[in-house]
């Protein structure tokens, strides 16, 4: 039996007398345990180590500890954000906090960073998966940071832009003044890749004049800044080292990429961009080092080993699964990021007493870099989860591509996973491939799962857990550690981001590098407004005359009805690993039976005992739907479910959402 299938009877067959054992045994010490017995929801401590790697024992824990922790993780991460989030009094419309943690860490400010990573997250969910009440704080972000480009602070001015990377800034919008390791140049880049992702979404749905005056002025001068900095030392991400730092280059190299191609749609100049990216993607592969890993910082001399989880961040937050497994981009699944995980990870293995006991191979507990004092030095949630975030979206590309490559650099990886695994291309046919497969799988998940363990036992998620007692610790309720749980469940649901790497400025890397840049300009973007009804078309064309959008109409009831409802349909259809569940019907939205213009159903909530598929779709209301769900292979072969069609109708309503009952695959 494939040790990945997704289905109750795998997980309860065969295995039943190995498998609900020991988990009766782990509730036997539940009770034991008594108040701290309360981490076994989310983790199951009880178990013993050798049960806790029975691959399926361990799937269906991170199943469960996601389905509960993901909308957890949404509520607070938008609890975050101001002027309505239940811990931000006192924020501005838009901004986000670190943390409402006010002292023992004061975390109680914006940063740069942190508020584009969380954007970039949640512009990913709602590219996917419309939401209005997404958009609605998307447009806000937007609009603050009109304002926040503006504002002239320690790091500098905007006439010039050293302004822009200004790494925190008071929760009105105001400049802090304290010391601080600034300026922090990936800031500006992380904010251009967010925005140009909803501009993308934008552009996608028919509304690119909206991009083009309200979003487009704000990532210009980002990019402006990129293209004219890139080369000068800052201060890193984690805030402590002053040199050149790996994820902000791979962060800058990308901003230009994905910048350039929207500029080029939007009828702007892309010139200086093109110029630029390749001698940044020149400048990124200066960070490989012959001891067979990604340094996180050069161009200092601080004495650490420079194994970083920074190398981590940056390959999942530069992955296009497109550009498969290259290795000059560092993509998740090449053989410089999987040799560099390796390094990484192994760095923390002895110097954290949780860890111990732990064997090579498996998953474990990790911080950012192993000489990390802050706080005594302790494993995060966020670098614990990118790790795992990394091999979801190498699985993914090995998935797509139908093969996996072990190169020499990349072979000590591989073989701490399978042992005695060579060299070589091994095809998705081959009992190699599916060990691999299956290995990385269940180590990803073993990443989660440590998660899961230290969590708090409401599903609160700190900055960071104790590398001694596994307690969380620093920052209570971090809004980038939420933003990581919703992307590695995204992740491990075969959700994957859209694409940024188009053109050959993506990953040739030219035969000489150069330290050039371009001077900016620098304008102050228009205050943005947003049109209303900014709702999704379907499958990315403009409305056709079989998707009419019905005017506001007001209801007996007096509330102003709905025009459009994001109606969320969910399936129970039990699948194995690779499958997709998509749903098509007779409109637009649905793909006009267009069965390559399906809309992917997520499984994010899918679980053994609930195999349940789910998705929105924003459909106008009043209109008669018909439509079947169909199950794409891993081979994209197609299969449909069998007669009759479904048909619904979306009825009027004040609510801009509805959930449908749940439908049952027809066989
Ligand atoms: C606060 C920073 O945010 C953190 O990253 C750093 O480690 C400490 N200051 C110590 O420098
Ligand atoms: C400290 C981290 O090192 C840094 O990356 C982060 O921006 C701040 N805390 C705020 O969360």
């Amino acid at each position: 039996m494939d040790v990945l299938q997704i289905s109750s009877w795998s997980i309860l067959s065969s295995n039943s007398s190995s498998v609900i054992l020991p988990i009766m045994q782990g509730f036997t010490s539940l009770f034991l345990l008594g108040s701290a017995a309360f981490q076994t929801v989310f983790g199951i401590p009880g178990l013993s180590e050798q049960v806790k790697r029975d691959p399926h024992v361990l799937k269906r824990a991170v199943d469960s500890f996601l389905t509960t922790e993901e909308p957890i993780a949404l509520e607070q991460l938008l609890c975050n954000i101001g002027s309505g989030g239940c811990h931000s009094s006192g924020v501005a419309n838009g901004l986000v906090i670190a943390s409402p943690s006010k002292s023992n860490p004061d975390y109680f400010y914006t940063w740069t960073r942190d508020a584009a990573l969380v954007y970039k997250a949640i512009v990913d969910r709602f590219a996917h998966s419309y939401d209005a009440t997404l958009q609605t704080q998307i447009q806000n972000y937007i609009t603050s940071q009109a304002k926040l480009q503006t504002i002239s602070n320690p790091s500098g001015s905007f006439s010039d832009g050293t302004g822009l990377a200004e790494p925190k800034y008071l929760v009105d919008g105001s400049p802090f003044t304290g010391g601080w390791g600034r300026p922090q140049r990936d800031g500006p880049a992380l904010r251009a890749i967010a925005l140009i992702g909803y501009s993308k979404w934008l552009v996608s749905n028919g509304y690119t004049s909206t991009a083009n005056s309200v979003v487009w002025p704000i990532i210009a001068n980002d990019l402006a800044y990129v293209a004219q900095y890139w080369n000068q030392t800052g201060f890193d991400l984690w805030e402590e080292v002053q040199g050149s730092s790996f994820f902000t280059i791979a962060a800058q190299h990308r901003s230009l990429v994905e910048g350039s191609a929207l500029a080029k749609t939007l009828g702007k100049t892309t010139s200086t961009y093109d110029a630029i990216a390749p001698h940044i993607l020149c400048f990124l592969q200066t960070f490989w080092s012959s001891s067979g890993y990604a340094l996180a910082n050069i161009n200092v001399n601080n004495g650490r080993t420079a194994k970083d989880a920074n190398v981590i961040l940056a390959s999942i937050h530069t992955f296009d699964p497109a550009l498969g497994c290259d290795a000059a981009t560092f993509q998740p699944c090449s053989d410089r990021a999987l040799a560099s995980h390796k390094v990484v990870v192994d760095s923390f293995r002895s110097i954290y007493t949780i860890n111990s006991g732990i064997g090579s191979g498996s998953a474990i507990a990790v911080g950012r870099y192993p000489e990390d004092t802050y706080y005594n030095g302790n494993p995060w949630y966020l670098n614990t989860l990118a790790a795992a975030e990394q091999l979801y979206d190498a699985l993914y590309v090995w998935q797509s591509t139908g093969s996996i490559t072990v190169t020499s650099t990349s072979l000590s990886f591989f073989q701490n996973l399978v042992s005695g695994v060579s060299t070589g291309t091994y095809a998705s046919s081959s009992a190699t491939y599916t060990s691999i497969y299956n290995s990385v799988f269940s180590y990803a998940d073993g990443f989660v799962d440590i998660v899961s363990k230290y969590a708090s036992s409401n599903g609160s998620l700190a900055e960071q857990f104790d590398r001694a007692s596994g307690a969380p610790l620093s920052a209570r309720d971090l809004t980038w550690s939420y933003a990581s749980l919703l992307t590695v469940a995204a992740r491990r649901a075969g959700v994957v981001p859209a694409g940024w790497g188009s053109g050959s400025a993506a990953t040739s890397v030219p035969g000489s590098c150069a330290a050039t840049s371009i001077r900016g300009t620098y304008s102050v973007a228009p205050t943005p407004t947003f049109p209303p009804n900014q709702t999704p078309i379907g499958n990315g064309t403009v409305p056709t005359s079989t998707f009419t959008i019905p005017t506001a109409t007001t209801t007996g009831g007096g509330c102003t009805a709905a025009t459009a409802v994001a109606v969320t349909f969910q399936e129970l259809k039990t699948t194995t690993w690779g499958q997709t569940v998509k749903i098509v019907g007779n409109v637009a939205a649905l793909g006009n039976w267009d069965t390559s213009k399906a809309v992917a159903l997520s499984a994010s909530s899918y679980t053994a005992s609930q195999p349940l598929w789910k998705g929105v779709v924003t459909l106008p209301v009043g209109q008669a739907i018909q439509y079947k769900y169909i199950v794409v292979n891993t081979d994209n072969s197609i299969t449909w479910e069998a007669d009759p069609n479904h048909s619904y109708t979306i009825s009027q309503t004040c609510s801009s959402s509805v959930t449908k009952d749940v439908d049952t695959w027809q066989s």
